[in-house]
């Protein structure tokens, strides 16, 4: 039977591959990587460059396929969401089952830990269904691991909770109950909207990489600094992955 790892590999410092990962790693006969084209290029170069240092122990190979493109700002997001998943599905299919023989493993790298939004481990569990193949998961290092780790703090206050969401599910309103909000997936800067309220916020970008950048304090004083740095980055660099937590003071 043929295998799949989906191994996660952290949120861009080689460092934050585990033990773990490294081990699956060299199991590895074939890797599938989608290309992500101009803008993701720093993505897909840390992924290599985990493969170059990591996977020494044996010979593999690595299989390339363009990633479909996403529209930005769909008017349907689930259903836009659901094309691309299903568009992934397809590349990794065709890859999966043209590439890898009977009785080897392949291996598909997952940003930051494959469990938090993250299709992958859907989109092969459907493969798997139609084809009939062995998964296993290796988890990651997260990005909100890390932007807690950089301000020095915890994601929960003492027996309270905290609610992990998207930069578009926050724009409906701070989440019912929450006591620590923790945002991925934000390309609208929706922390703004909190701005008049007495909240703080730890902000974190390009976490783990050379390029990170940190904001922490009362959201009405640095909301100003954040807009600015971000905007920044994002015009430089041509991309950015930021991630943050805001919890009502
Ligand atoms: C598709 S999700 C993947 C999350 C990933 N599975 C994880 O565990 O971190 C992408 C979002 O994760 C966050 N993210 C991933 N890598 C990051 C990084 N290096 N710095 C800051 N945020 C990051 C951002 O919120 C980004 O929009």
């Amino acid at each position: 039977m043929k295998k799949i790892l989906i191994i996660g590999i952290g949120p861009g410092d080689p460092r934050h591959v585990t033990l773990e990962a490294i081990e699956a790693l060299n199991r590895v006969d074939v890797f599938f990587v989608l290309e992500k084209g101009a803008v993701k290029r720093d993505m897909v170069a840390l992924r290599h460059e985990i493969l170059q240092r990591f996977a020494t122990g044996r010979p593999h190979r690595v299989v390339e396929a363009p990633s479909p493109p996403r529209e930005r700002t769909p008017a349907d997001y689930l259903a836009c969401v659901d094309d691309l998943n299903r568009d992934k599905q397809a590349a990794f299919e065709r890859m999966i089952v043209g590439e890898l023989g009977e009785g080897q493993c392949g291996g598909i790298l997952a940003w930051g830990d494959p469990a938090l939004y993250d299709s992958t481990i859907r989109n092969v569990e459907a493969i798997a269904a139609r084809n009939g193949l062995e998964i296993e998961v290796i988890p990651g290092i997260s990005a909100i691991q890390v932007l807690a780790a950089r301000h020095r703090i915890t994601l929960n206050r003492i027996g309270q909770s905290v609610h992990i969401t998207t930069g578009r599910r926050l724009a409906e309103g701070w989440p019912e109950a929450a006591d620590s909000v923790v945002v991925m997936l934000d390309g609208e800067e929706t922390y703004n909207r909190f701005a008049d309220q007495d909240v703080e916020i730890y902000w974190g970008a390009y976490l783990g990489t050379q390029d990170e950048i940190l904001i922490a304090g009362r959201l009405k004083e640095v909301v100003a600094e954040i807009n600015r740095r971000r905007a920044a980055a994002r015009a430089a660099k041509g991309w950015i992955m930021d991630t943050y937590l805001m919890r009502r003071v």
